[in-house]
């Protein structure tokens, strides 16, 4: 099954939208295969948005992501990436589409709540740098039979 990376950023835990994230994610039918809440460390942070390293945003980006704890997940679920990518909407929240996490809980670019790998590449990438592969846990989930053809 397809796994992805998804981090709710320290505006998202502050502003007490980690169970309802969760709940949506649930709901969709994704099973979780990890979590945990972090400060993340400044190397982790420019290792993750290492392709924005030269954007005039960065340290701005660098500043907020470490800004407070960060809620890390691992969702698994058939073509998880590119679903969460979806759920979570458009990178500028005022052009997220209403029923998107962005779009129904953010306002501004840069505080937009939440993170999600952008390819399967990306997700395998992002994986290997916040979660060892003992905290991933690998189960089977009694609504697996139901949800898939
Ligand atoms: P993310 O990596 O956090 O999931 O966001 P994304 O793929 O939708 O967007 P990306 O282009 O990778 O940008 C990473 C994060 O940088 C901040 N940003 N600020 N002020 C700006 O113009 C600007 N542009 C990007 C956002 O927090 C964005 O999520
Ligand atoms: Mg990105």
């Amino acid at each position: 099954m397809d796994r992805t990376f998804v981090m709710v950023k320290p505006d998202g835990v502050q502003r007490g939208l980690v169970g309802e994230i969760i709940s949506r994610f649930e709901a969709k039918g994704l099973k979780l295969a990890g979590a945990k809440l972090e400060l993340l460390p400044e190397a982790r942070v420019v290792e993750q948005y290492r392709e924005h390293l030269q954007k005039p945003f960065f340290p701005g980006l660098k500043t907020y992501i470490m800004s407070g704890p960060c809620f890390l997940m691992v969702w698994e679920g058939k073509g998880a990436v590119a679903v969460v990518r979806r759920m979570i909407g458009s990178t500028n929240p005022a052009e997220a589409a209403p029923g998107s996490i962005r779009g129904d809980f953010a306002l501004d670019i840069g505080r937009n709540v939440i993170h999600a790998s952008d390819s399967p590449e990306s997700a395998a990438r992002e994986l290997g740098i916040h979660f060892a592969s003992g905290e991933l846990v690998d189960y089977s989930k009694i609504d697996e039979p139901v949800l898939y053809e």
